[in-house]
């Protein structure tokens, strides 16, 4: 569809994909919410895209007109790079490769992991319970998915290079725009690591090795199971990095709600929900519109691709009442692991993270001083780059709390957060 033929529909001239959104996305989400409608046309990239929960959610629930097969980039070479993934698929091609993903991610398939994170989420707090500051993304946040989820993948790279390659297969989502193409290079190594896999190189019983282990059997063919293992190392990593940062910084700058927590065990999987419905580390994915479909009044044509955004949806005032609030007591769903067909597989074993991390807290940290934290700039994924953090022992358990005090802190960082509205932290 050309963009002159766009002409009479609602259309928003904003770069979804700018430095100047990226840095306060909170503020262009509400205005495609709320000046431009329920579908509204952005010229700039020549895409749909849908902000509100009610239609975002509606979109999800329709795999039938909102289709994934041709991938859910913003760019046709990415899409087409990612034939044969689980997430570029739909109907029975669909079903089969999320079935095979289950074996390795269902609750049952992970028991045997929940007490892995927990030993690891405990010594990582008592280590930095003793230390005067820390990083929370590199030293917090990515200690889970690197120490345990990067070997439970069973690859044979290391965890740096996993790293650079997930961080890249998100950037490579956006449109063709300069941070798409500077990733392209590691974009296109990863799919080639992808492609060239055998089994001598996977570790053996790893999520990887079950998954060519099908292509071998032919439940699916080996093309796609090589294409299958992009679906493990891909959203592994950052998505629970990005999470688990966002979580230490909202119980940071929010003393009242950890000390509910602290109080209040119970309250750990809201915990980990609030912190991604506020955090929503994967802003959206599009979809391919399969018929003319009419909503509220706007024809989106057959063949038009439309941007899902989670990250507004979840940031609705109708739907969420002070969205920029962290609270533990919402109601209902929100679209952070998408939902639907497609909603993400891995929600469990990020979730079992989460809550690994807020268990080992809960005894040992009586207070966390977060200072303001640097935005990381990527086309799909949004969070911290790095954020400054200090724990300080819990009086209860006597654990020693190395770090410093607020007070004290304030005074040789201006920038710390004692206290604020925690909208998304630029
Ligand atoms: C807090 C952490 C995470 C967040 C916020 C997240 C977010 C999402 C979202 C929004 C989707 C929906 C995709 C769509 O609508 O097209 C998704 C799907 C997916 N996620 Fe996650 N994810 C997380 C963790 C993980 C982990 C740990 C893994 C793997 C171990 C994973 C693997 C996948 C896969 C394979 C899909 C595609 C599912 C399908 O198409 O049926 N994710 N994720």
């Amino acid at each position: 569809m050309s963009r002159q033929a766009q002409a009479d529909v609602p259309t928003l001239s904003v770069d979804l994909y700018s430095r100047e959104t990226l840095l306060n996305p909170v503020q262009t989400y509400c205005r495609i919410r709320r000046q431009a409608g329920t579908a509204v046309w952005l010229p700039k990239h020549a895409l749909w895209v849908m902000g509100r929960y009610r239609d975002v959610r509606q979109a999800l629930s329709d795999d039938g007109t909102y289709r994934s097969g041709n991938g859910v980039a913003a760019n046709p070479f990415t899409n087409a790079l990612s034939a044969g993934t689980t997430i570029a698929s739909d109907g029975d091609d669909h079903v089969k490769r999320r079935r095979l993903l289950w074996q390795s991610l269902s609750a049952k398939a992970l028991s045997a992991v929940d007490p892995v994170l927990q030993t690891e989420a405990s010594a990582l707090i008592e280590k930095l319970c003793r230390r005067e500051d820390f990083d929370g993304v590199s030293e917090f946040a990515a200690c889970l998915p690197i120490r345990v989820v990067a070997d439970l993948v069973g690859v044979d790279i290391d965890h740096n290079r996993m790293l650079k390659y997930g961080r890249a297969g998100f950037d490579v989502l956006g449109p063709a725009n300069r941070r798409t193409l500077k990733a392209a290079r590691a974009g296109l190594s990863f799919w080639h690591y992808a492609r060239s896999l055998r089994t001598k190189n996977v570790k053996p019983g790893g999520w990887a090795e079950s998954i060519l282990a099908a292509g071998r059997d032919h439940t699916v063919s080996p093309a796609e199971a090589k294409a299958m293992v992009i679906d493990f190392i891909g959203p592994s990593l950052d998505t629970t990095i990005l999470a688990s940062a966002q979580l230490l910084w909202s119980l940071g700058a929010n003393p009242d709600v950890r000390e509910e927590l602290r109080h209040n065990p119970d309250l750990v999987p809201a915990t980990a929900l609030e912190a991604v419905r506020l955090g929503s580390p994967v802003r959206g994915f599009t979809r391919i519109v399969k018929q003319d479909t009419e909503i509220d009044g706007v024809v989106l044509r057959g063949g038009q691709r439309v941007v899902l955004l989670y990250a507004s949806a979840n940031m609705d005032e109708t739907q969420f009442e002070e969205p920029e609030v962290f609270s533990l007591h919402r109601k209902g769903t929100n679209l952070g692991w998408g939902f639907g067909a497609h909603a993400c597989v891995g929600m469990h074993l990020s979730r079992l993270e989460m809550h690994a991390l807020m268990r080992a807290m809960i005894p040992e940290v009586a207070n966390i001083s977060v200072a303001k934290p640097v935005r990381l700039f990527n086309n799909t994924l949004q969070g911290f780059e790095s954020l400054r953090a200090t724990f300080r022992g819990s009086a209860m358990t006597g654990s020693g709390g190395g770090g410093v005090g607020t007070a004290a802190r304030r005074k040789r960082n201006p920038a710390l957060i004692t206290r604020s509205a925690p909208r998304t932290a630029a």
